[in-house]
């Protein structure tokens, strides 16, 4: 299983560490930003639930301003008759410092609440540690397995969680079948009964201090919002909530207005970008988050960029092209994200591209040399 680029040399660690060292201060257009964002010291993501998991044999290494770490940390005296699954579907848990401030954010909850609370229970991650979640759009890969967050052990104040607009609570139908499967709706009541207090916001926004929302998404690139699924106005979401083009259909084409990325500002490194599903077009989402913050370097665009169905192939070969223009220091592919973009993305930008697994950490911070495995 190719993780990095075989390819790489040494001195191209060096040059790249070099480069990004310079960046000490991230360069801003604050006047325009619309969002005073924060920078903060170190991003650890852990991914909670996605496809693919992988037995202990892959090591860990080190690239400049990234850490990768494989194992779940945990020495044990006995292996575990369990083991962390994988499924169609994206968790992905932020922890970010700033000087004596820790911070975590839970983005998405993976598809099914049975994965969710093995996985969780396998790394060792007490959800009581959570400041904040994000849902970054209302399909059931990304929301299903929230009642796994608290479990039994709903706390007594209720965990804030963002989502981008009503329309995340529309019932939905899945165009991969004939007939086409009705995907279900997320469950408001539902919601508060498993510990978690809604907040909808189509504006960006800061999230426990140290992260921020993109806000609705733009159609700024050649993406197109090309989504398998249609919506029912009415149907578990308050149709009279919706845009004033929406709200008397009966079904409708998903567009993902209400889609949102999660991003940081690592300082001395860049935008580290959780674009989900990227159901507006993962560099729409890249867009949207430079605009947002007012900061152009970006240093990973991590999850799901779905350049599957209903996008084509030509599509996913297209994004990588423009990715070199972005020149994000590393690209974290996950979920739908499909295999033409990693393959592509392997062969033009190798060094570039990070795969990972259920459990796998992802520390970024400001690079301070190279540090080649
Ligand atoms: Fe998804």
């Amino acid at each position: 299983m190719t993780r990095i680029a075989s390819g790489s040399t040494r001195r191209g660690f060096i040059t790249s560490a070099l480069a990004l060292a310079a960046a000490t201060r991230l360069s801003r257009a604050a006047a325009a930003a619309p969002l005073a964002v924060p920078e903060v010291d170190t991003l650890v993501l852990q991914v909670l639930v996605d496809n693919a998991t992988f037995g202990p044999f892959l090591s860990n290494f080190e690239r400049p301003g990234l850490k990768v770490e494989y194992g779940s940390g945990r020495p044990a005296p006995r292996m575990s008759a369990r083991a962390l699954t994988g499924e169609f579907g994206l968790s992905v848990l932020a922890r970010s410092q700033l000087a004596s401030q820790s911070r975590s954010v839970m983005v998405d909850f993976g598809y099914s609440p049975e994965v969710l609370a093995n996985n969780l229970a396998l790394l060792g991650i007490d959800t009581s540690e959570l400041n904040a979640a994000v849902l970054s759009h209302g399909h059931l890969d990304h929301y299903g397995g929230f009642p796994a967050v608290f479990g039994d052990h709903v706390p007594a104040k209720h965990l804030p969680l963002i989502v981008g607009g009503e329309e995340t609570f529309c019932e939905r139908v899945a165009f991969i079948g004939s007939p086409p499967p009705v995907m279900g709706a997320l469950d408001r009541t539902a919601l508060a009964k498993a510990g978690l207090d809604v907040q909808i916001n189509a504006e960006p926004m800061l999230v426990a201090d140290h992260a921020f929302t993109t806000g609705r998404i733009p159609l700024e690139s050649f993406e197109r919002a090309a989504i398998p699924t249609q919506m029912r106005p009415g149907v578990g979401c308050d149709a009279a909530a919706l845009s004033a083009s929406k709200r008397d259909a009966k079904q409708l084409a998903d567009d993902g207005e209400h889609e949102l990325a999660t991003c940081y500002a690592v300082k001395g490194a860049g935008l580290v970008v959780i674009a989900s599903c990227s159901h507006r077009g993962v560099l729409n989402s890249v867009k949207r988050a430079q605009a947002v913050s007012g900061i152009q370097k970006v240093h990973a665009v991590v999850g799901g960029f779905h350049l599957v169905k209903p996008r084509t192939e030509d599509e996913a070969r297209r994004t990588v092209a423009e990715f070199t223009k972005i020149d994000p220091t590393y690209i974290v592919p996950m979920h739908c994200t499909g295999e033409v973009f990693i393959a592509e993305a392997l062969r033009v930008m190798p060094e570039k591209i990070v795969r990972p697994y259920v459990g796998t950490r992802l520390t970024f911070a400001a690079p301070t040399g190279a540090r080649p495995a």
